[in-house]
């Protein structure tokens, strides 16, 4: 259903009629599943993507090629001009993410903006003018997508078009919070489809969760994912995270993959096993 080409009404309704007689388990859209890779501890291997079966595409935060890996452009012109090389060359990726929290430099309180909306509007533009005829951009991702950021941001660039989503992060405690927020961002924000690049129930207890409550965690995974399948308009869902970073990062402490020995966590099983319904 997602991003593949509309079939006649008849074809879906024999699949569902085989699968009800086969009991064949439901299967996940093609490219919804997703994962983050976090900087620090090891980050990205190729040897704990491999024990991630059911994901589609994988992102850290930055702009890499390796398979499956969905680049991320860094808020520098360096990484521009990089882009327009690689968008207009002879492999240009399908996708590319582009600025990944301007409004809000990781780890800083009070909050601090990392590029004003003009700032930013005024480095794409040289990607946009030369943005190739191949690679998909998806929007930029506002820590705090209620804010004037992203407003302001297309206000100054004109470039709305030139995306062919937007993107949000997540990190409601419960998956009803969760679904609110999503449905309260598309509706404002509902002329494209949505990518989710990060999501997992956070935890706010202002320290690490002892013991995690995996649990709860497993069932706001194997619900956002049900939910995502069932809205056409939810492309992407990247489940952050794939690997175990420090727990004073309490959006990310009680939804790790991997651990920081690579040993699977009581998450990466059902993970692997998702059926979307
Ligand atoms: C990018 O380069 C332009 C022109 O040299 C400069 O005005 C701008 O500040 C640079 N932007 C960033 C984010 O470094
Ligand atoms: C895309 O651009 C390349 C290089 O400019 C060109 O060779 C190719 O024909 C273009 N493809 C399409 C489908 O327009
Ligand atoms: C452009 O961005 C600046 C902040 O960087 C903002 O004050 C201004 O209102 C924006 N312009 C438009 C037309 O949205
Ligand atoms: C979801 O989390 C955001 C950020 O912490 C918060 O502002 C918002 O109120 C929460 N949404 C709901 C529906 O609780
Ligand atoms: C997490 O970071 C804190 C503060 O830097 C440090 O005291 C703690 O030992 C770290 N914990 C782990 C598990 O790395
Ligand atoms: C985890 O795996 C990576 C290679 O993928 C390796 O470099 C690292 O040493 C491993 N860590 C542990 C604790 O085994």
């Amino acid at each position: 259903m997602h991003l593949t080409s509309p079939m006649p009404l008849v074809v879906p309704l024999a699949i569902v009629g085989l699968s009800a007689i086969q009991g064949a388990a439901a299967k996940c859209s093609d490219g919804l599943v997703n994962v983050v890779f976090n900087t620090g501890h090891g980050g990205y291997t190729e040897q704990r993507w491999k024990q991630i079966h059911s994901a589609s595409n994988w992102l850290t935060f930055d702009f890499g090629l390796a398979d499956k890996q969905i680049p991320m452009l860094h808020m520098t012109n360096k990484s521009i001009y990089h882009a327009i090389d690689i968008v207009n060359g002879e492999n240009p990726p399908d996708f590319m993410l582009t600025f990944n929290e301007p409004d809000n430099e990781y780890g800083s309180n009070p909050r601090e903006v990392i590029l004003q909306p003009e700032e930013a509007a005024n480095l794409i533009q040289p990607l946009l003018k030369k943005r190739g005829n191949h690679t998909k951009f998806i929007a930029p991702v506002p820590a705090f997508e209620k804010l004037n950021w992203l407003p302001e941001f297309y206000g100054n660039c004109s470039c709305q078009d030139a995306f062919s989503a937007y993107n949000v992060h997540i990190y409601n405690k419960t998956v009803e919070q969760a679904k609110d927020r999503i449905n309260d961002f598309h509706k404002k924000w509902n002329d494209k489809p949505l990518w989710i690049t990060e999501i997992a129930p956070g935890q706010y207890t202002g320290a690490c969760p002892s013991p995690i409550p995996w649990d709860h965690t497993t069932k706001f995974m194997q619900d956002i994912y049900a939910w995502g399948e069932k809205n056409e308009w939810i492309h992407k869902i990247f489940w952050n995270s794939a690997n175990e970073i420090n727990c004073t990062d309490t959006n990310v402490a009680a939804s790790f993959l991997i651990d920081f020995k690579n040993e699977s966590t009581p998450l990466l099983d059902p993970f692997n096993k998702l059926t979307c319904s």
